[in-house]
């Protein structure tokens, strides 16, 4: 199958659906939000969402919304945090797909994440160390995961996208 689609992949508050949108103006392609997507479908926040269902219900969700995108047109989507984390959805993103890593040093991440609380896995853990030690647990699985890897720190939307541009040029 083609790989039509960009997936952009990464740890919470790495920027992904800042990107994301900034790539669907430049490159004039839908975006999807998987949050913002799952939220809309569910009627209800992420928060409740883990706290009525469960996370893995959420987790199954995650996956249902990539399966099902196969046959869809070709689509810019900002992914949730954990979805690197499952390797069906890393298959799913693979055969359809280029697969984008966003990475940000833990103090950045903390600096954008810190004042919002509808990520459930942070509420309660909202600290450089807690961000770090995800991050570290994470790290292999998003590398392992990505066509394509770009550090954002310091770097404006409108910059990163441009270098995704680029780089998903040279593939
Ligand atoms: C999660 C990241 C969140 C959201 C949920 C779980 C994670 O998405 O899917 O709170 O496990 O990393 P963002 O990465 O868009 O914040």
């Amino acid at each position: 199958m083609e790989r039509k689609h960009i997936f952009l992949i990464g740890f919470m508050g790495a920027g992904k659906s800042t990107v994301a949108g900034e790539l669907s103006r430049q490159l004039d392609i839908k975006q999807i939000e998987m949050d913002e997507y799952i939220v809309q479908e569910q009627g209800m926040s992420i928060n409740d969402i883990f706290e009525k269902y469960g996370e893995t219900y959420f987790r199954e969700l995650e996956t249902k919304l990539l399966t099902g995108l196969k046959d869809q047109e070709r689509v810019i989507v900002s992914c949730g945090g954990g979805v690197a984390m499952r390797s069906e959805n890393v298959e799913h993103m693979k055969e359809s797909g280029t697969i984008i890593l966003l990475t940000a040093s833990p103090e950045t991440i903390f600096y954008r994440v810190k004042d919002s609380h509808d990520r459930p896995i942070l509420n309660g853990n909202m600290s450089v160390e807690f961000i770090c030690g995800l991050m570290e647990k994470r790290r292999e699985y998003y590398e392992a995961a990505a066509d394509i890897i770009i550090e954002t720190d310091g770097k404006t939307a409108a910059q990163i996208s441009e270098e995704i541009i680029w780089k998903v040029s040279c593939l």
